[in-house]
Order: C-alpha cells, then sequence, then structure tokens
C-alpha cells in the first residue's frame, strides 16, 4: 500500500478550504471535505449549464455529454462492466430503498432477508419496513433475520449467518465496511453463504441475492464489483471528497433489464413510447433515471473521482480531472492504494494512542486487521456525548452517537446507546491524530475542563474565521480556476 510524505501531504491539504481554518476534521466517515478544484468547476458549470437529455441547445448537448461520461468515470472506478449497471440517486440510503422497491413484488409469502446486526440503519430499516408494514398489507409474510458479530472482534458470524439462510431467502444484505466496528466482512464467503441457500429466483437463478452496502468500504478502499461477484452495491460520493447529494446503484446487467424500476416518470420511458395502455421503458441505464437528475452532483462526483488521481499523484504521467478520458484501472487501484495505506495508518497510529487511556474501550476490529479507518471508543462511566463535546472544545470534530449502527449498539448492551467516534482520509496528518489523542486523554482525564461543554472554551473558536478566508488558498493546481 501506498503511503503519502508530508510534503506531499501538505499540497492535498492545500486544495481544501478547511485546512485554512483551525479545524481537525475527523468526522469522514459521515461526510468528507470538497476540494476546492471540484468547487470552482461547479462554478464554471453553472455559467454553462443546461438540462440533460431534454434541449437542443449546445449547452443541453454539452452538459449530457459530460453527465453520460460520469457513468463511465464512475463504471470504471469500481470495475462495472458498463454504464447499463448503473443509477444515481441522492444517497446510499436512497439506492438501498431503490432495491428494496425494485424486489417488492417479487417477495414470495414465507421468503425471507437476511441482514447483520452491524447494518447501518439505511441497510435494515427498509426491510424491516418491507417486513413488517409495507408487503402484510399485500397478506404478504416475509421475515427478517438478523446475523450476529462477536462482540470482542467485531468479525461477523459468519456461522450464524449460514445458519439463517435457506431456501427460503431471497435477499442477503451485509455491509462491506462498519461505520462502528470498522470490520470488513469477508464478503466472498457472505456470497458462497447466499449461494449455498438455493433459493429459486424468478429467472431460475439459485442462491440469494446479494446487496452490498458499500458506503465505508468505498470511501477508503478500491471497490471492484465484479471481484465482489454482488448482485447490487450501493455507494455514495459525499464519503469520498464529492459534495453532498449523490449515491449509487450498482446492479448486475440482467437485473437492471428485468426489474421494474424504483421512480416512474419523465426520461425513464423509450421516446414517444407512451400511451394510454400501454409505456416502454428508456434504454439502461436510463430505465432507472426518471425526472431531473442531480446533473451538476453527479458530473462533479465523477470528476473527484479522477481528482483523487491527480491529488495523490498516482499516476505522474497525465491528469485526469477536467477530462473525459476512460479511467484507467491502474490509476483507480494506484490512487485508491495510496488513500487506503494512508489513512489504515493513521487509524492505526490512533488505535495504539487510544488504547493507552485508562477505562477506553474500542470497539470492533483490532488494531491489524484490515478495517474502515475509524475508531468508535466508549469510556467507563463517561457520557459519549461529553467527550465529544469536550473535543469539540479543544478543535476536535469528532461524532458521538450511535452513527445509525443502532442494532449493534443495543447488541453490545451500550447505554446509552451511543460511542464516540473519530474517523480518517487522505487530508488527516499524523500530527492531528496525536492532537486526538491528546484531546481525548484530557476529555477523559480532566472532564471538569469541559464541564460547559458545547461550546468552545479556547481561544480558537472555529466559527469566528472570517468567511471570505477560503479564497486565500493557494491557486488550485487542478484545472483552471
Ligand atoms: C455503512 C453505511 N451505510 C449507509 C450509510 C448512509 O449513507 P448516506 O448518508 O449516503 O445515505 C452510511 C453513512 O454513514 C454508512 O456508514
Amino acid at each position: 500500500m501506498g503511503t503519502l510524505a508530508s510534503r506531499e501531504l501538505e499540497l492535498i491539504r492545500s486544495q481544501f478550504a478547511f485546512s485554512l481554518r483551525d479545524r481537525i476534521v475527523t468526522n469522514n466517515a459521515a461526510s468528507t471535505q470538497p476540494p476546492l478544484a471540484v468547487l470552482e468547476l461547479l462554478r464554471d458549470l453553472s455559467e454553462t449549464y443546461e438540462n440533460v437529455h431534454r434541449g437542443q441547445s449546445d449547452a443541453s448537448i454539452r452538459t449530457t455529454e459530460m453527465f453520460e461520461a460520469s457513468f463511465d468515470t464512475i463504471a470504471a472506478w469500481i470495475n462495472a462492466p458498463s454504464r447499463r449497471t448503473l443509477s444515481m440517486h441522492r444517497s446510499t440510503t436512497e439506492a438501498i430503498n431503490a432495491v428494496m422497491y425494485s424486489l417488492l413484488a417479487d417477495f414470495r409469502d414465507g421468503d425471507n432477508v437476511v441482514t447483520t446486526l452491524m447494518e447501518h440503519n439505511s441497510d435494515y430499516v427498509p426491510w424491516h419496513a418491507m417486513c413488517r408494514e409495507i408487503l402484510p398489507r399485500f397478506g404478504r409474510h416475509v421475515e427478517v433475520r438478523l446475523a450476529r458479530f462477536d462482540h470482542e472482534s467485531g468479525e461477523l458470524d459468519l456461522a450464524h449467518l449460514a445458519e439463517l439462510v435457506d431456501a427460503r431467502t431471497k435477499l442477503v444484505c451485509c455491509t462491506g465496511g462498519s461505520n462502528f466496528l470498522g470490520t470488513k466482512p469477508p464478503l466472498d464467503q457472505v456470497r458462497a453463504i447466499a449461494d449455498a441457500g438455493g433459493y429459486v429466483q424468478p429467472d431460475g437463478r439459485v442462491g440469494a441475492l446479494l446487496l452490498v452496502d458499500a458506503a465505508q468500504r468505498f470511501a477508503s478502499s478500491r471497490v471492484d464489483v465484479q471481484e465482489m461477484e454482488a448482485d447490487f452495491v450501493a455507494f455514495s460520493f459525499h464519503k469520498l471528497l464529492a459534495p453532498f447529494g449523490v449515491g449509487v446503484l450498482y446492479a448486475r446487467e440482467d437485473l437492471r433489464e428485468t426489474l421494474p424500476p424504483f421512480l416512474y416518470g419523465g426520461d425513464m420511458i423509450a421516446e414517444g413510447q407512451v400511451f394510454p395502455d400501454r409505456v416502454e421503458y428508456n434504454d439502461l441505464p436510463w430505465k432507472f433515471s426518471a425526472g431531473t437528475p442531480n446533473i451538476l452532483g453527479v458530473i462533479a462526483s465523477a470528476q473527484t473521482l479522477r481528482l483523487i488521481v491527480d491529488l495523490v499523484g498516482a499516476d505522474p504521467t497525465r491528469a485526469w480531472f477536467r477530462t473525459d478520458d476512460p479511467l484507467e484501472p491502474g490509476a483507480v487501484d494506484a490512487a485508491m492504494a495510496i488513500v487506503a495505506g494512508h489513512a489504515a495508518s493513521l487509524t492505526r497510529q490512533a488505535m495504539e494512542g487510544l488504547s493507552t487511556i485508562a477505562g477506553l474501550r474500542i470497539h470492533g476490529a483490532s488494531v491489524g486487521e484490515d478495517r474502515t479507518p475509524l475508531v468508535a471508543f466508549t469510556v467507563e462511566g463517561r457520557s459519549p456525548f461529553a467527550i465529544a463535546h469536550a473535543l469539540n472544545a479543544q478543535g476536535v470534530e469528532s461524532r458521538a452517537g450511535c452513527h445509525c449502527a443502532t442494532l449493534a449498539h443495543h447488541d453490545l448492551g451500550l447505554e446509552p446507546a451511543a460511542s464516540c467516534r473519530v474517523s480518517f482520509t487522505v487530508y488527516n496528518t499524523p500530527e492531528e491524530v496525536d492532537r486526538v489523542v491528546a484531546a481525548v486523554r484530557r476529555a477523559v482525564d480532566a472532564p471538569h475542563d469541559f464541564s460547559s461543554a458545547g461550546t468552545p472554551s479556547t481561544s480558537a473558536d472555529r466559527t469566528t474565521t472570517p468567511s471570505g478566508r477560503a479564497t486565500a488558498v493557494a491557486p488550485s493546481r487542478f484545472g483552471r480556476v
């Protein structure tokens, strides 16, 4: 895995507006910060943009080209066979709901869905709602089953998963990486268990469908959907440097051909093929693109991927940002190896530092495991919320709560169902990790210093920074300013 020298890191950080403010951003598992070059791109696009597939102007044609090319970039990034396998959504959550609504009518009375106690609520609540609230209204009873995890190691209990999957398991849903425990379940084994169940799908295929919630995995490592052999993979870009608002669902092309869309309306129908008694759908991928999409968000997200290759210096021979050149797998591999290696090294450092604090318990996968780059912890007798406020008072942006991994917090018996979490990405530094560990130590050792927690008590009150300051950032190396 690649690493980043401090000079490279400085250069990377100079491309982010937040780095000029006294912010230690360690809530990256929720959302990352956007690079200046992407914000500049959005500003430039705002002068020339138009709707896609809905106009004959040069502006509309060019915007359509960029929008469609974005699908190719995203497909290349995850090694999907083509853009035909992709649909764009608002978030990972919406992408998973899209699977639920597309499969809804296919579930038969007596079927079941198997998911895990490690899931984000986005990969549990839709299945709960489908089984408990939606399908019963149609007289169909489908069960949702939850596989356990090991409370010490955070590992998915594969034996329990295998017990739960049977010939009526239509779908297995599994996280690609836990946003609380850090664990990355062995997806090849999960795939094998899903196949072994023996469910007969409507197209005659035998085995459960596999949905992977790759929200965290995508943000911190190379995701190769073909290698994963998943039927559905969901993720979102706001966890990998892009602005908010775009999630992706990859689905096997033959499923895309046969499954009904999640949303119905304009642009998802074949040109002119709407009649009082009959509607024909558009070709893939547009069958799954009803209504005006988040055009700028999709273009910016795809361009952010290209920028990552440039930012981390993964391909010194050329610049990828602001081009539509076909992305080479080697460039993606190299870029994400650097991102993953850097984040893993910071995570290791944080875990080693935090584990020396008396009474502090780190949840989930241990140091050295291939884990998502986050550390969630609780401290005996201390509120995680008070710790997070105390960290904020010291300039460290963490997150306390259940991180939407509510089932896992309950399963561990945490009362309240909460932990404090710090999480890292490509722009974090080893010095920041040292400051995080020192801040946690102070918050634990001297909690009374932060008893008015919630309002910053140090001179570094970040909110007073002049709002225009971000414009003072060094001109972007990446594209026209
Ligand atoms: C594992 C996991 N799944 C799903 C989500 C939901 O992602 P989104 O906010 O894009 O819906 C998150 C967000 O934290 C996550 O960590």
